[in-house]
């Protein structure tokens, strides 16, 4: 990895935003992550190379960006005001919720419990009625996340599977919620403005009439392979892994009719399998607002991912019609490389919001 990359920032340094050409990102990252950097890292330090701003990298993910005197840090994608506290807030589901509702933004009904209540939990999971999730607290990229429970078995079940994870951190809490009936969205905020949003789509393949779901699913990871974001998250080629097809009743030899799509689990996170594709410009603007006054909701937070489950995005926000229900400290750069729609560049944002803030002079 070369330490130092210096293309010298033009001092009047009011140049027009450069075009975003995916291709190049792509292979940028691509050839620092074969170095060992971060995907994160590398889209931050290709849009400050292509801005011909001074750039040092420090390891996998440090990165600090030089202009008009200043030196920018970036750990990730996370630069200077990204505050460890507001990481701390989105780390625990439980605390971003009560931000967010503190905040007036709709949440699912959820309650965070012990190891040792799970009696507690039960009478909980009574009261607020089938289906309802059960998760860790703590976690991440839809690890021991069970969903659309509606039963005590099932509950035992995934109680099991979250206390697994739980068990782990001293402190850990299972987290019992409403299941919300929608889609799922990701917003990528930036300072007061939405500058990505993507629907992600439930692990899932296309029928053709001739395929089984075995070879259908081997036929996308060949695809997602080749996405520089997707690639590490090849869907599971197992059936226990796949929730929502067995729950269909469906099993790997299942032959599709043309046209079918047949969802193969039920959490939506990329990492799961989950597709993204772009809906910026069919978003309604007070989802956007929505995903804005989130991040605002969790103290010391300028940027991040806002996770939204919605039936319709393209109509107004209304407090019945959508949850928030998460906040991501360091979302990743999946717009950028969307399955379906227009790239967004999320890193000449993020780096933008911060160059705006030096010296006062530069527009956002
Ligand atoms: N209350 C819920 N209702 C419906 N689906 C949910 C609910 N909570 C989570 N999910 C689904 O499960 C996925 C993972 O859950 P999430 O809480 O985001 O955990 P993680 O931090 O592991 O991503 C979500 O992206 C969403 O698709
Ligand atoms: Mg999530």
């Amino acid at each position: 990895m070369s330490a130092v990359q210096s293309t010298k920032h033009d001092a009047a340094g009011h140049e027009a935003e450069p075009a975003l050409d995916v291709a190049a990102v792509a292979d940028f990252v691509r050839r620092r992550e074969a170095e060992g950097v971060t995907l994160k890292s590398a889209v931050l330090e290709h849009a400050a190379l292509s801005r011909g701003l001074t750039v040092r990298r420090w390891d996998e993910t440090l990165l600090t960006v030089e202009v008009e005197g200043e030196v920018l840090p970036f750990v990730n994608m996370n630069g200077p005001s990204a505050s460890v506290a507001s990481r701390a807030f989105c780390d625990q589901k439980q605390l971003t919720s009560a931000c967010l509702e503190r905040a007036g933004l709709s949440v699912a009904s959820s309650r965070a419990f012990g190891l040792d209540q799970q009696r507690d939990a039960i009478a909980f999971a009574h009261g607020i009625g089938a289906p309802v999730v059960v998760k860790p607290n703590s976690a991440a990229r839809g690890r021991g996340v069970t969903l659309d429970i509606h039963d005590l078995d099932g509950l035992w079940r995934a109680w099991r599977v979250a206390a697994k994870i739980v068990a782990k951190r001293p402190g850990g809490r299972v987290i019992v919620e409403q299941y919300v009936v929608g889609d799922d969205y990701r917003c990528f905020v930036v300072g007061d403005r939405v500058v990505a949003a993507t629907r992600r789509v439930r692990a899932s393949v296309v029928g053709n009439g001739r395929d089984s779901v075995a070879r259908l699913i081997a036929v996308k990871n060949r695809v997602r392979a080749k996405n520089p974001y997707l690639f590490r998250y090849p869907i599971p080629d197992e059936l226990h892994e796949l929730d929502a097809l067995r729950h269909a009743g469906l099993d790997l030899e299942h032959v599709p009719p043309p046209g079918q799509r047949v969802t193969l689990r039920g959490t939506s996170n990329l990492a799961t399998g989950g597709d993204n594709v772009d809906v910026m410009d069919v978003m309604h603007p007070s989802f956007q607002e929505v995903a804005v006054r989130a991040v605002r909701a969790i103290p010391g937070m300028a940027y991040g991912g806002v996770d939204l489950l919605a039936r319709d995005i393209s109509a107004a926000a209304e407090p019945t019609n959508h949850v928030v229900s998460e906040v991501e400290y360091a979302p990743g750069p999946g717009p950028l490389f969307p399955v379906e729609g227009t790239p967004r560049d999320v890193g000449g944002a993020v780096l933008a919001f911060y160059l705006a803030r030096v010296g006062g002079a530069r527009p956002a």
